[in-house]
């Protein structure tokens, strides 16, 4: 049945895929991104709707629950979240705005307009000492990022009537093209691209994501209104050098350019859990878009590449 869907962080490296995947199954779809409209990816199969861009910003409380009366969806899916992970160390009272005070201006407006939430999270609201985690495993989120974002699915599950909200936690989110902001894999892409050399860690074992996937499984959670906690990340665990060296094998790059490296030797200002990542399990089993397997994942990719670049 086609819906009625407000997403949020259209921007965004899974919002703007969201909007063109939902636009091309027909449904209405409100596009809410900070400031003006960017470009948004290509959609897959031709779009079916127009999008309609509405400006919004998570800290705007008013302006936002304004905007949420006025469009009235079935379903909001809240993909903007303060993303920069160091910089939400930096900058703590913006990340709370975001993804804590935003999120529970969403599911307030959501539930006095009876819509569905779907809060979009991340594994990092685990600690990462024993990955990957089921859905029902307890968080205990490190570092300001991880402990927002953890406050923002509690506020969903306290402020939204049962059965009226969904929490799709997702983990290393990679696409081509990038939205203006590198993630991991476009950032290999064009440092490997170029020859440059990499330093990807040995000790940290997620669980990559290709965006398009992502989209994919929560278009489904959002058009069924799935109810609970589900884990939409790809399916398979891994380092991040052998994460790179997949990526070289199936791009041609030349794998030397990778230097392993461990966390410590970074001294990153923010902790990273280090065994992470989120067992699909569950959303293996119930949704027909599946979690992608690594392989699988990056054929796509590189298909999004070549089809940029040919
Ligand atoms: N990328 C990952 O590796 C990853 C991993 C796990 C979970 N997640 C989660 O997945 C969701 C989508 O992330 P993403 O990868 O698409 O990140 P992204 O590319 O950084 O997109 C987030 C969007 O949120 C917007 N935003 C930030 N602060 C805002 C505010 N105060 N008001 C309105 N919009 C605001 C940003 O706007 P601007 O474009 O104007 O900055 C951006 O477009 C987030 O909930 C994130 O926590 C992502």
């Amino acid at each position: 049945m086609k819906m009625r869907a407000l997403v949020t962080g259209a921007n965004g490296l899974v919002g703007g895929r969201l909007v063109r995947l939902l636009a091309s199954r027909g449904h209405e779809v409100f596009a809410m991104g900070r400031g003006h409209q960017r470009v948004l990816p290509s959609p897959p199969h031709g779009e079916e709707t127009i999008p309609q861009y509405v400006s919004g910003d998570l800290g705007d409380t008013d302006g936002l629950a304004q905007s949420l009366r006025e469009i009235r969806a079935d379903v909001v899916i809240n993909c903007a979240a303060m993303t920069d992970v160091d910089g939400c160390e930096r900058e703590p009272s913006h990340a709370y705005t975001a993804n804590v005070e935003g999120v529970a201006t969403l599911a307030r407006s959501a539930r006095a307009l009876d819509s569905h939430l779907l809060q979009v999270s991340t594994d990092y609201v685990f600690d990462g000492d024993a990955g990957p985690y089921d859905v029902d495993a307890i968080p205990n989120p490190r570092g300001v990022y991880a402990i927002t974002k953890h406050m923002g699915e509690e506020a969903v599950r306290a402020l939204c009537p049962r059965g009226k909200w969904t929490i799709a936690r997702t983990a290393v989110v990679y696409g081509w093209p990038s939205t203006g902001k590198n993630n991991f894999g476009s950032w290999l892409i064009e440092a490997l691209g170029a020859g440059k050399t990499v330093k990807l860690f040995t000790d940290q074992r997620v669980t990559p994501s290709h965006a398009g996937n992502v989209a994919e499984m929560l278009a489904e959670l959002a058009e069924r209104r799935m109810a609970g906690i589900w884990h939409t990340s790809g399916a398979d665990v891994v380092d991040r050098v052998s994460f790179g060296q997949k990526l070289c094998a199936r791009f041609g790059f030349d794998p030397s350019l990778i230097h392993p490296s461990k966390m410590a030797d970074l001294n990153l200002p923010t902790p990273r859990p280090a065994k992470s990542g989120l067992n699909v399990s569950r959303t293996l089993e119930a949704l027909g878009a599946k979690p992608l397997g690594i392989d699988a994942a990056l054929d796509r990719f590189y298909a999004e590449y070549k089809g940029s670049t040919s």
